[in-house]
């Protein structure tokens, strides 16, 4: 009888033990699913949130990069005319211009996402033409190369369109100013800078850039030719 009891006894406090470790081993799997699932939801809002914060930031840094770029440009001009090649100058000029569409377009998208614009102070050097020159190729470069396609495809993730149209006409603009650039250095070198266009037209939607001649729309934006900027004097 007594042994029976002991062996009850026994088993019973061993079918605790078991039911204990069960409990335990229960709330420590649902902590873990709580734990995975809060961390599933901060992921969440993350993918959610994230996008939006690399697309402001990517526009604040256009809008600086374009700002600067329409100054420094500015300045290689009057550079360019004092060293005696006007056709550079105007180049120049033309490409300031387009900058300044740029900025105010990424501006525009900026004050949409109610950020507030800051003041820029424009950081350049300006060197020789040559110098200038081969520095604005690099600039226009890069941003062809690496920087617009990276805040485009960001400005897509973030489903932000007007982000992603304002970011495109620059992106493409740059490439032919870039083109250019690189045919002005080349005069340059060559002595030939005389030959160099002596107007351009820029588009007041994307800051295209036309030398000599302009179709009736612009090619990247649609605008009509009857709105586009003359640019023939410094
Ligand atoms: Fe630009
Ligand atoms: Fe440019």
């Amino acid at each position: 009888m007594k042994k029976s009891i002991i062996l009850f006894t026994l088993g019973f406090a061993f079918l605790g033990i078991i039911l204990q470790s069960c409990t335990e081993k229960t709330g420590s799997s649902d902590e873990e699913k709580v734990a995975k699932e809060m961390e599933k939801d901060s992921t969440a809002n993350v993918e959610k949130q994230d996008p939006q914060k690399v697309i402001i930031q990517n526009m604040h840094d256009a809008y600086k990069g374009e700002t600067t770029a329409h100054f420094k440009y500015a300045a290689y001009s009057k550079k360019a005319a004092e060293e005696g090649h006007p056709e550079i100058a105007l180049l120049f000029k033309a490409a300031s211009g387009a900058e300044l569409i740029h900025a105010n377009n990424h501006k525009v998208i900026l004050m949409r996402m109610r950020e507030s614009i800051p003041e820029i102070t424009p950081e350049f050097t300006v060197k020789s033409t040559t110098e200038n020159l081969k520095e604005a190729i690099d600039g226009e470069s890069y941003e062809y190369n690496k920087m617009y396609p990276e805040f485009i495809k960001n400005a897509n993730t973030a489903g932000d369109y007007m982000a992603q149209i304002s970011l495109t006409y620059a992106y493409k603009v740059e490439k032919k100013h870039r083109d250019f650039y690189i045919a002005a250095l080349a005069s340059l070198e060559a002595g030939t800078d005389k030959s160099l266009a002596k107007i351009y037209y820029l588009c007041p939607t994307c800051g295209n850039t036309y030398a000599t001649t302009a179709p009736s729309r612009c090619e990247i934006s649609m605008t009509d030719s009857k709105l586009f900027i003359k640019v023939d004097k410094l």
